[in-house]
C-alpha cells in the first residue's frame, strides 16, 4: 500500500474501503443492520486497512464488532467516520459530544479522520468544527476532515479557528469530476478524497477501455489509478471478494499523463 501525507504529518493509504452498505440487510443502504462483519473480514483480509464510514450509514457498531471479534490490532487500521446536522441538534452540545465520543470507544480510544459528513449553514459548520478541534487538540482525532465543502465554507471554518482541514470527500465521477475544487482544494494543501469513485455510465467505461487492455488491467483499475496519480484519494465499495482485490491492485503500473488526463476527462490548456 502507498500512503498519502496530510497538511499535519499524519498518512492514510490511498486507496481505502467505503463501507455505507456494510452490515445491513441486502448491502443496501437503507437496509436494517444485521451485523454481518464478513465484508469487514474480507477487505481485511484483500489488504484494506483504511474503513470509511460515517453516523448517517448506522454501521460505526458493526465496524466495532468486526475489530472486536476478529481481534483486530487497532493500530493498523486508519478509520474514518463523519457527524452532521442531520445527526443531531448540533446545539445541544452534551448529545454532539456523547456522539463523537461513541465513535471514539466504538474505534478503542480515538478516530483516525474525523469528518463534518455535509455543509449546513457557516454558523453551524462552525459549532460542529469547534467541537471536533476539541477532541483533536485532545488527541482522540487524528485528522480533521470535511465532505461536501466548497473554498467558501472551508475558508470559514479556518478564518474563524485557524484549523484547516486535512482532508475534503467530495464526489468524483463521471458525472462531476469536481476537477476545480479539486485544484482548489490542492493549492490549499487539503487532500481531495473522491467518494462513489466508481459511479460511471456504460458509455464512459467503454471509452477508457482501449487504456485499461494495455495495461492488462480492467477499467476500474485504470479509474482508480488515475485518481491517486493526480493525489487524490479512493474510497471504492465492493462486496465482492474478486473486486475487491482489483481495487487495491494498482500499485504495479503507471499511466502516461496524456493517459491520466482521457481518463478524467481533463483538458489541458
Ligand atoms: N461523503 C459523502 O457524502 C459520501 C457519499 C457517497 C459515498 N460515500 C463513501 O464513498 C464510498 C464509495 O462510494 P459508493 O459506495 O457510493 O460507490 P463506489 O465505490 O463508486 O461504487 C460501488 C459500486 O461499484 C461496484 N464495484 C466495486 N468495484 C467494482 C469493480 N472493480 N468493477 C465493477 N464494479 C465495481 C460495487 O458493486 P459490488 O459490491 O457488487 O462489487 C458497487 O455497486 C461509500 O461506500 C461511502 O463510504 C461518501
Amino acid at each position: 500500500m502507498e500512503y498519502f501525507k496530510l497538511n499535519n504529518t499524519f498518512r492514510i493509504p490511498k486507496v481505502g474501503m467505503g463501507t455505507n452498505t456494510f452490515g445491513k440487510e441486502n448491502n443496501q443502504y437503507d437496509g436494517a443492520l444485521n451485523m454481518d462483519i464478513e465484508p469487514y473480514k474480507l477487505a481485511y483480509k484483500n489488504g484494506y486497512r483504511l474503513f470509511d464510514t460515517a453516523k448517517g450509514y448506522r454501521n460505526e457498531k458493526v465496524l466495532h464488532a468486526f475489530i472486536k471479534q476478529e481481534k483486530i490490532n487497532r493500530s493498523e487500521l486508519i478509520i474514518q467516520t463523519k457527524i452532521s446536522s442531520k445527526n443531531v441538534d448540533i446545539n445541544d452540545e452534551y448529545k454532539v459530544k456523547e456522539m463523537i465520543e461513541e465513535s471514539i470507544n466504538y474505534f478503542l480510544g480515538y478516530v483516525d479522520v474525523y469528518f463534518i459528513h455535509h455543509p449546513s449553514t457557516d454558523e453551524e459548520n462552525l459549532i460542529l468544527w469547534k467541537y471536533l478541534i476539541e477532541y483533536y487538540k485532545t488527541g482522540h482525532i487524528k485528522a480533521l476532515g470535511v465532505s461536501n465543502f466548497s473554498v467558501e465554507q472551508i475558508n470559514y471554518l479556518i478564518e474563524n479557528t485557524g484549523f484547516k482541514p486535512q482532508i475534503n470527500q467530495i464526489v468524483s465521477n463521471n458525472s462531476n469530476w469536481n476537477h476545480s475544487l479539486i485544484f482548489d482544494l490542492q493549492k490549499m494543501d487539503i487532500l481531495p478524497q473522491a467518494w462513489s469513485p466508481l459511479h460511471v455510465d456504460e458509455a464512459y467505461i467503454s471509452m477508457i477501455e482501449p487504456i485499461a487492455s494495455k495495461y492488462k488491467k480492467t477499467w476500474a483499475q485504470v479509474l482508480l489509478k488515475a485518481q491517486i496519480s493526480r493525489y487524490v484519494s479512493v474510497i471504492p465499495k465492493s462486496h465482492n471478494n474478486l473486486r475487491q482485490q482489483e481495487n487495491i491492485d494498482i500499485f504495479d503500473f503507471q499511466l502516461t499523463h496524456e493517459e491520466i488526463n482521457t481518463i478524467l476527462n481533463i483538458i489541458d490548456k
